[in-house]
């Protein structure tokens, strides 16, 4: 039977992203509407989308509707467009006073107003849409108060008397954690009583865990993050709690949308190929090193990084790594990302240092993402913590071999290089050290000398398959589990 749902998220590619989570919540919608569920995806309009290829009007029954915050009121108007690729309906909240910044997160002082917008608009439109859904899907903190709106403030509605709540944690280090003078404004009605009580005596409120109080259940985003955040060293605060609901606490892998990230057929790339002819995987490499000024040399190999550029990371690894090993071995480095400044500093700095070896991009250029993914040799992500991450499964499709450490998602999608098994898909390092790293890479360079063995390594990876199709009927199947109680 056809599930009907809900599902809200902050970023929804390509109309907005930061990173994975706009993936996931592209890929995942459309696998399900493939599978025949009636899904509606919610997201602000924020002025930042570039609507220019896409057909966008407004509901004509979902137009300035008044959504009271506290003492004042706010309208939105819910529009609808086709995801790019799909015929899936997305509906974009408009609400200039709200969406028309910079950027897509911001450090205003209405941050919470903004997603608790969203959040509400999306239950609002559900029910000018006279649309009952089964299961409400959250995505994030941004999500995170929609199952207390609906055992709350909406509690009344018969459309909701059987809808489940699903809050997935795609990173729990944004948790959406604000003052308690701003609860007053989130329209609660009375129910703030509701909210964490340690958190009402430290005069705050924490979006992500009152979602965790309130879902139904709760998803992440590999099993490995899922038993992760129920420790005290990756839970962020919220170990204990997560621990008390391990019962309803499970990890689902995300998967790729290889109608975006394949190289047999990705737009983005010079050349195409396949797992049955690299020959195009060298000739990306050689256009990519000429489109950056960098000398091709035979032999050489290229390490890339597509990346936000925060600490979770792990950049700071690198800063004692790098250096050391750019002196000892012959590699080039190409580093696509922006963030926090210290970081692009020092990328900055290495490229000043070896202008003929390393070459970062600083921005967000989802073209040029693409092509280090296929020029690149490795792929270089040594996070300190990764929820699922996305960028090492492009990788492993791509014949880029991922250089990883052993924590989430990396963990359960990379199988570390064994030379003697002749088995595994990549470099795997545990201990947060630079020598942990700096062994890894090294192992990582000596087997790309063999260029037997590191042809077998990139056909191993090339021939993984993490597609939604497979990770998308776990999520139906939880969903079929909440619907049927
Ligand atoms: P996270 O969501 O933590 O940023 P993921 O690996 O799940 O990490 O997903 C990152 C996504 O964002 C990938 O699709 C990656 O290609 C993309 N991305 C990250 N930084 C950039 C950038 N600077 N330019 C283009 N794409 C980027
Ligand atoms: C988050 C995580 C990343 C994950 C993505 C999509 O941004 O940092 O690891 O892949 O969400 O779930």
């Amino acid at each position: 039977m056809p599930l009907r749902i809900c599902f809200v998220s902050s970023e929804v590619a390509p109309l907005a992203k930061s990173g994975g989570l706009g993936d996931v919540s592209a890929a995942l919608p459309r696998f399900l509407h493939g599978d025949g569920h009636d899904v509606r995806v919610f997201l602000p309009f924020y002025s930042v989308i570039d609507t220019r290829e896409l057909v966008l009007y407004p509901v004509e029954f979902i137009r300035n509707v008044e959504i009271p915050f506290g003492g004042r009121s706010l309208r939105f108007t819910a529009y609808t467009t086709r995801l790019p690729g799909s015929d899936l309906a997305v509906y974009p909240i408009h609400c200039p006073e709200l969406y028309d910044r910079p950027s897509l997160y911001t450090f205003d002082p209405d941050e919470h107003l903004r997603f608790a917008m969203l959040s509400r608009a999306a239950i609002a439109s559900c029910q000018h849409m006279g649309f009952s859904p089964e299961v409400v899907h959250c995505n994030d903190w941004h999500a995170a108060l929609i199952p207390l709106y609906l055992r709350s403030v909406y509690a009344w509605d018969w459309l909701f008397r059987r809808t489940k709540t699903l809050l997935t944690i795609h990173n729990i280090g944004y948790q959406g954690v604000f003052s308690a003078g701003t609860i007053a404004e989130l329209g609660l009605g009375g129910h703030e009583r509701r909210l964490d009580p340690d958190d009402l005596r430290q005069g705050r409120i924490n979006f992500l865990k009152t979602g965790i109080l309130h879902a139904d259940a709760v998803t992440t985003v590999s099993p490995t993050y899922a038993r992760e955040i129920q420790t005290d060293a990756y839970g962020m605060g919220l170990a204990g709690l997560l621990r008390a609901r391990r019962q309803s606490v499970v990890g689902i892998l995300n998967g790729v949308d290889y109608g975006e990230w394949d190289p047999r057929t990705d737009v983005h790339l010079p050349v195409p190929y396949s797992i049955d002819d690299l020959s195009g995987k060298h000739r990306n490499k050689e256009l990519l090193l000429a489109e950056l000024g960098l000398p091709h040399e035979s032999g050489v190999p290229v390490i890339g990084m597509v990346t936000r550029l925060t600490v979770q990371k792990g950049v700071d690894l690198l800063f004692d790594a790098l250096p050391g090993a750019l002196r000892k071995h012959d590699f080039r480095l190409v580093v696509l990302g922006s963030g926090d400044p210290k970081y692009e500093q020092f990328f900055e700095g290495l490229q000043a240092s070896l202008p003929s070896r390393v070459r970062f991009y600083r921005g967000y250029h989802n073209a040029l993402a693409h092509r280090i993914e296929a020029a690149c040799d490795m792929f270089l992500m040594p996070s300190q913590y990764e929820p699922c991450g996305l960028n090492q499964m492009f990788s492993l499709r791509y014949g880029t071999v991922p250089i990883v450490r052993r924590t989430g998602g990396l963990a359960d999608s990379v199988e570390p290089y064994d030379p003697a098994a002749g088995s595994g898909t990549g470099f795997v390092f545990e201990p947060f050290t630079p020598e942990a790293l700096q062994s890894a890479l090294e192992q990582a360079l000596a087997t790309y000398r063999d260029a037997a063995a590191w042809r077998q390594l990139m056909r191993r990876g090339m021939s993984r398959d993490f597609s939604w199709p497979a990770q998308g009927r776990r999520y139906v199947e939880l969903y079929e589990r909440l619907r049927g109680g």
